[in-house]
């Protein structure tokens, strides 16, 4: 494994998280093999979000990391707050941010929690309601760091004038098969493809500039969460790709696209959604597998981009 200090965050933090989002299909104690799993393979951070199973997942990790002999103080455990699927709602108001985050504590049985993200833009959100929970959670001890997950550049320059933690995370769908975080930058201004469209207003480069980490979500699925590329016969090209740079660093498909991911100078996490031990050892091989530019630029190529 391999690890990296988040600017304004936690230090020592594994470049693999592990993403507890499928976790409620497992049972307490396969919960507790896939997190003793995590940590035998260098692992420290696991991400949750009170929607994940509508609660399920934290309980679920909570039950599990009971039955094992991990320190909390040896692990960074982040959970998101704001994404209310059950309201139909986003919800970024001060009751909302204090309650989830007590609910999330009580779920995950635990008396903090190291960072706590804003899911999703809330469309009306009060910046400076944002800003008094916040105070109010770090002052109480129950959130040691912030940050923000899909959300947009202006959104986070108007909540940074008013929040005074710095905003260290934001988490974003990438994978190579669904690249839209940094397609656009290559198609430019060019008319003869959708890829030129900008989706979101240069986060990437926003975020570089700013020191704030990305987290790559969904790192091994294609569309949004329509299934996984690897050994999907709907990416033979990429699969023979992967396959090749494997055997040329001794590991598997799976390391490889996530080293693709780690590649990116922006020095991003990526989050393993894995509940299989022996995928998850796959996922955090790919530190191992330094890619080379050109290598980079081939996986691009075979996942079904051409060059401008
Ligand atoms: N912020 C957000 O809006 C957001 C949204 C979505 C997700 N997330 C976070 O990102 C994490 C990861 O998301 P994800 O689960 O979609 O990521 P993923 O790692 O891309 O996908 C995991 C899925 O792929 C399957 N898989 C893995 N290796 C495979 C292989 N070799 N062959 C076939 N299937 C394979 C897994 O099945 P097995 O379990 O059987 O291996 C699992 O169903 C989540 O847990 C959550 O923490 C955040």
């Amino acid at each position: 494994m391999k690890y990296i200090d988040i600017k304004n965050g936690p230090s020592h933090v594994s470049r693999i998280i592990l993403g507890c989002m499928r976790m409620p299909a497992l049972t307490v104690q396969d919960a507790a093999r896939q997190i003793e799993t995590a940590v035998e393979e260098g692992i420290n951070y696991f991400d949750h979000a009170t929607c994940y199973g509508n609660g399920k997942a934290e309980e679920r990790f909570g039950d599990a990391l009971k039955e094992t002999s991990l320190k909390r103080e040896d692990l960074i455990i982040q959970t998101k707050c704001g994404l209310q699927f059950e309201r139909g709602e986003f919800d970024w108001t001060k009751e909302n941010i204090l309650n989830s985050v007590n609910e999330s504590l009580r779920r995950l049985k635990l008396d903090y929690l190291d960072v706590l993200l804003l899911h999703r833009p809330d469309l009306i959100y009060d910046p400076e309601e944002v800003a008094e929970a916040f105070d109010e959670l770090e002052k109480a001890g129950k959130v040691k760091m912030f940050g923000v997950s899909n959300v947009p550049m202006m959104q986070l320059k108007v909540l940074k004038k008013y929040v005074k933690q710095p905003l260290c995370i934001n988490q974003l769908q990438l994978s190579i098969a669904a690249s839209q975080l940094i397609d656009q930058t290559l198609y430019v201004n060019d008319l003869s493809t959708d890829m030129s469209i900008d989706r979101d207003n240069g986060l990437l480069d926003y975020c570089r500039l700013e020191d704030i980490t990305i987290q790559a979500w969904s790192p091994l699925q294609y569309g949004k969460f329509e299934g996984c590329f690897v050994d999907s016969d709907k990416y033979p090209e990429l699969n023979k790709a992967l396959s090749e740079l494997g055997e040329k660093y001794g590991v598997s498909k799976t390391a490889i696209a996530i080293a693709w991911i780690l590649r990116h100078p922006a020095k991003m996490q990526a989050i393993a959604g894995t509940m299989n031990p022996a995928h998850l050892h796959d996922y955090c091989e790919s530190t191992k597998a330094d890619l080379t530019h050109h290598e980079w630029y081939q996986l691009y190529l075979a996942s079904g981009k051409m060059l401008p």
